[in-house]
């Protein structure tokens, strides 16, 4: 039997175990073992403010007006704003997450006991996340988890809009058109675009990948479409999910004509909306790029039907449009 000095024998260990080089955290008062060797300074009490609910997007779906519609539920609190990433932590998808738990944890404002808030937290980039539904479960087995989904279609146009809008170059050079039909030898930024529009679209893929880790009673599937046309239907079937106090959003939003969106009614005549980058103003999408979609989309959708329907879940009117014209 032989043995080396600590720092020989650790790169033994991740030489023999790849797969554990990177950490996978964990809730350290779920395991006795992990409690006993945590700190000394550290309570379980600070880890009841972990968000209970995650919404996970994708991106351009209607996730941020989602996100201020829950905020405003007395019985729900958001994180605490991230100066690097805006209101987004997106722990579970990048290097904050090696920044670990008790940076994931100052965003969260520390629960009082026998409050019946729950916290919650929403990272658009969640949902098509790699590692993201593992990494979740580890830490929050027992979190109530929202997708948003709109038209696929709709929703890669509305990031190729976003896209160019922050003045990236290849969507500024290329027409959504080139940059949907790319193929595989066009160049690699190009190609980069192309798969940031496309992929996250492939809602079933991702949803199965979720299921994967929380069981299907976790999880709520948000038609997009209905949060905008009307919020207050699509937020009532939401309140029923968190099992949290009705609260009547048909008082609290208002369809505000200039905006052209439902926004926070402040008065009578007053609004709040969400800023100029949420519901941008742009030309209608090409038919020929809404035909290539929506062929491109079919067996995604189709295998997007047939999850609702075994989740026992309403099918969104969008879906089947796109089904029917396929
Ligand atoms: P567009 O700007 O392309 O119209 P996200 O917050 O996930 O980035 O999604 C942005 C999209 O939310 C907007 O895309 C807009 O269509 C949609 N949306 C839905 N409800 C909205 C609301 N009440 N106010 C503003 N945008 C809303």
């Amino acid at each position: 039997l032989a043995s080396a000095p600590p720092l020989a024998l650790a790169d033994k260990y991740f030489q023999l175990r790849p797969d554990e080089l990177n950490p996978l955290w964990g809730n350290p008062c779920d395991d006795i073992r992990h409690r006993k060797i945590w700190s000394k300074g550290k309570s379980c009490d600070t880890l009841d403010s972990l968000p209970k609910v995650l919404v996970i997007g994708p991106q351009k779906t209607g996730s941020t007006a989602l996100y201020t519609f829950l905020a405003m539920h007395p019985n729900l609190v958001p994180n605490l704003p991230s100066a690097t990433t805006y209101e987004e932590l997106q722990f579970f998808n990048n290097n904050n997450y090696l920044k670990g738990l008790d940076w994931y944890l100052s965003f969260f404002p520390v629960k009082q006991s026998n409050s019946s808030q729950l916290t919650f937290e929403k990272s658009a980039t969640y949902f098509d996340g790699d590692l993201v539904p593992r990494r979740a479960h580890a830490l929050l087995p027992n979190a109530k988890i929202i997708a948003i989904l709109i038209s696929p279609s709709k929703r890669a146009y509305s990031w190729y809009q976003h896209i160019r809008s922050h003045g990236d170059p290849v969507a500024n050079n290329y027409t959504f058109h080139t940059v949907i039909t790319a193929n595989d030898s066009a160049p690699k930024p190009l190609r980069d675009l192309r798969n940031r529009c496309l992929y996250p679209g492939k809602y079933s893929h991702y949803l199965e990948r979720w299921l994967g880790e929380y069981s299907a009673h976790q999880l709520h599937v948000l038609d997009g479409s209905l949060l905008r046309a009307e919020p207050a239907a699509a937020m009532n079937a939401l309140q029923k999910f968190l099992k949290i106090p009705h609260l009547d959003y048909q008082k609290l939003l208002k369809y505000d004509p200039k905006k052209g969106f439902f926004c926070q009614a402040v008065s009578n005549e007053k609004t709040k909306c969400l800023g100029k980058s949420k519901g941008r103003i742009y030309p209608p999408m090409e038919e020929r790029s809404a035909k290539f979609l929506r062929r491109y989309y079919t067996p995604h959708n189709t295998a997007l039907s047939k999850l609702l329907v075994r989740l026992g879940r309403p099918v969104p009117q969008w879906l089947k449009d796109e089904l029917s014209n396929g």
